[in-house]
């Protein structure tokens, strides 16, 4: 199988035959469902971290499904199956990063906000909504954002990985 850990704007790809992972390490927020559960492909201490020769296709598309942020999304490297994706594999680059779509049936789809809380770590929030923070208001569209939780964030009110570093438990 092929590795390719070339940048791209937005973060690094990962490819075997059949499909390619995209990471955005700035949406990153720890949750650790990649590695947790498939240390084989997502090893954060390993270079690159990200081995597309670990595992199967399908275990590989299953654990970055798990993901709950954008930071991880993949697609097939046969556009034609890109077209048919269902809306259950959703870390698909159609629904999680339109952008890295060829087509122009990348439209994001309408999606009513979910509001997860992460086991020792921050409130992930999808959808449509406005964020009020001290009185500043930020129009959230389609997107994903991760609110801390921990205290520890040098970037509040969004989460950036600290509360891993301090060993938040909560
Ligand atoms: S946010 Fe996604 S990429 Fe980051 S550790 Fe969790 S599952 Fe892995
Ligand atoms: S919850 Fe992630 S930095 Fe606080």
């Amino acid at each position: 199988m092929e590795r390719d850990d070339k940048k791209f704007s937005g973060g690094r790809k990962y490819r075997n035959d059949e499909i390619t992972v995209y990471w955005k390490p700035s949406s990153c927020v720890h949750a650790s469902y990649c590695y947790r559960e498939l240390v084989e492909v997502f090893d954060p201490g390993r270079r690159p971290w990200i081995d597309m020769t670990g595992s199967t296709t399908d275990n590989i598309i299953d654990i970055v499904n798990l993901c709950p942020t954008d930071a991880l999304s993949w697609k097939w490297n046969n556009d034609e199956k890109n077209a048919e994706i269902s809306e259950d594999q959703l870390n698909h680059v159609k629904f999680r990063r339109p952008e890295l779509m060829d087509t122009n049936e990348a439209a994001p789809q309408e999606t009513p906000v979910s509001v997860k809380i992460m086991v020792d770590g921050p409130i992930v929030i999808k959808g449509n909504l406005t964020l009020s923070n001290n009185g500043t208001l930020k129009e959230v569209q389609e997107s994903i954002i991760s609110i801390c939780r921990c205290g520890a964030s040098d970037h509040q009110p969004h989460c950036d990985g600290q509360h891993r570093k301090i060993g938040f438990i909560g």
